[in-house]
């Protein structure tokens, strides 16, 4: 056959495999607000940069009349390309094709490109919507899973993995995007569950809807299993292709380096935490007055709002923040906020990004609730999550460093490398109130004013321990700085941690507080 005949053969099989799960399919995906597998690829990446690989791959399934059956490519659209000129894999599961579940090849097409991933040290991004396990498949279809799953355990803290859930992401399949490092999702439009509404239905006689039961919102706000949540596929990919910008492409590189700008001037740094201490106000603000241009890229906004955590530049380089936000519950430390901080604290550390830590918590969060779940060992996530960080630790104590919260906000104790406290800071045992009226108790109680000995008693308390001098004449406080000198101090805190270089005794792995 002449090559041109045969390059015509290409394209026109080319052009029907393209066609995915046929007009139809395409149609009703459409209709529920979504972009086809391979037009969200298109979007995603940079133009013309997408290599497609295994495009002719099918299924070999035998049962229930599949033999009959062709699903162009699988089900799903596996390849490379870059964002921002950063080399990425991607998989793409495709629900035209059979509600885009997973069969043998269709699972074989996925690990491929981890496999590759991995070998080239370059990100992961895996597109999820999907049906889950292709039933007629059987075992093969777990047996699929399985070997994802281990891949993307074996990565972890390797390469960087992303899960976006861009429509049903049924039963198992939801623990690939469980034991990756940051989920996408979309409202309306993503949906996680292990068990249905129908199972739901059927084993409990409870009525729920998707949306209710693993919806956007839900996975956004109360599991805390979404990192970023979007309005619209088109916001959530921005979403994406900014994060790319902010995290290296694997734990032998540092995040790319971008051109240093200043903060902008509205940022106010001394006018945002109020004098009167028992007065919130967002912590922020007080990023956004330090990082540069103020462009704070925060993760799981809706989540655990007492804890902040996110990505800003210092001198373009990327640095993790962790804050205590006092505008919610006081920026106490509970079991979810414990969760969130740990979690972020080690991708940081995985991936060479040094951490600022703002400081303003009156403690752990007290209470049967919380006891009960377990905020012993959440909470023993933070220590250990900091203890072990080797990445350049800085902390900026800006109010409030009271109790356990006080240690474990990444302090001295913890190997903090530079620890900073504004004149407000108040560190202590616990807050004046509370010690005064356990100390001096004999005092108040024989007093024949009892209220004005607890009010003078409070006072003496606070002037002798609710500050920073304390800490700093033990040398646990490196400086204690104004707020508006906080960015100087920090670049060059960054800039001198450039070659930290610790070892930590050897082990094949510690046990944290899982
Ligand atoms: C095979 C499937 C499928 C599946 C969907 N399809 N899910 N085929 N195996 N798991 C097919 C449908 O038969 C249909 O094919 C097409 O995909 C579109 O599906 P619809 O149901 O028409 O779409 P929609 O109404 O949008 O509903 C989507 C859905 C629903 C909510 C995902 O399809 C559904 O509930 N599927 C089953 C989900 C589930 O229980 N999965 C768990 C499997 S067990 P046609 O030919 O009609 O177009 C599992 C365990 C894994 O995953 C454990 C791993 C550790």
């Amino acid at each position: 056959m002449p090559l041109n005949k045969k390059i015509r053969e290409l394209q026109e099989k080319r052009e029907k495999v393209l066609l995915g799960g046929g007009e139809q399919a395409i149609e009703k995906q459409k209709a529920m607000g979504k972009r086809t597998a391979r037009e969200r690829i298109m979007s995603l990446l940079d133009e013309n940069s997408f290599n497609e690989y295994d495009l002719f791959v099918e299924h070999d399934a035998r049962d229930f009349d599949m033999d009959k059956k062709s699903l162009p490519s699988d089900g799903v659209i596996i390849g490379s390309g870059t964002i921002y000129g950063a080399p990425v894999a991607i998989f793409a599961q495709d629900f035209t094709v059979a509600g885009g579940s997973l069969g043998l090849m269709h699972s074989r097409k996925i690990t491929k490109i981890m496999d590759h991933a991995l070998k080239m040290r370059m990100p992961l991004i895996g597109i999820n919507d999907s049906g889950g396990a292709r039933i007629q498949e059987g075992v093969n279809s777990l047996a699929g899973y399985g070997e994802i799953f281990f891949r993307n355990t074996i990565s972890s803290g390797v390469i960087p993995q992303i899960s976006v859930i861009l429509g049903p992401c049924a039963g198992g399949a939801v623990y690939s995007p469980a034991l990756t490092d940051f989920v996408f999702v979309v409202d309306k439009i993503s949906k996680m569950f292990i068990t249905g509404p129908e199972v739901i239905k059927t084993v409990l006689g409870e009525e729920i809807s998707m949306e209710d039961l693993g919806g956007a919102r839900v996975h956004s706000e109360v599991t805390g299993n979404a990192h970023f949540f979007a309005l619209s596929e088109e916001e959530c990919f921005d979403q994406i292709k900014k994060l790319i910008t902010f995290i290296p492409w694997n734990n032998g590189k540092k995040a790319r380096v971008f051109e240093p700008a200043e903060p902008k001037p509205e940022y106010n740094i001394n006018k945002i935490v109020p004098e009167d201490p028992t007065l919130p106000y967002d912590v922020k603000d007080v990023i956004r007055a330090i990082v540069d241009n103020s462009d704070f890229f925060e993760i799981m906004q809706l989540y655990a709002k007492n804890i902040v955590i996110g990505f800003g530049r210092m001198g373009g380089r990327t640095t993790g923040f962790v804050a205590n936000q006092p505008l919610e519950m006081a920026g106490v430390l509970d079991v979810d906020s414990s969760d969130k901080a740990a979690r972020f604290i080690r991708y940081c550390d995985a991936f060479n990004i040094p951490i600022i830590t703002l400081v303003d918590l009156p403690g752990y969060l007290p209470g049967v609730d919380q006891e009960h779940a377990g905020v012993i060992r959440h909470g023993a996530k933070v220590l250990y999550a900091y203890s072990e960080a080797t990445v350049p630790k800085l902390t900026v104590i800006l109010r409030k460093a009271y109790g356990g919260g006080y240690i474990a906000m990444s302090s001295r104790h913890l190997r903090a490398d530079f620890v900073f406290a504004w004149p407000s800071a108040e560190i202590a045992v616990m807050g004046p109130e509370g010690a005064a009226n356990i100390i001096f108790r004999k005092e108040i109680s024989s007093s024949k004013d009892p209220d004005g000995m607890r009010k003078q008693k409070v006072e003496e308390y606070k002037t002798k321990f609710a500050n920073p001098y304390v800490a700093a004449s033990r040398g646990y406080v490196d400086a204690v700085i104004e707020p508006s000198e906080t960015r100087k101090f920090l670049m060059h805190s960054i800039e001198v941690s450039e070659n930290k270089d610790v070892t930590m005794p050897a082990k094949k792995h510690g046990l944290p507080p899982f």
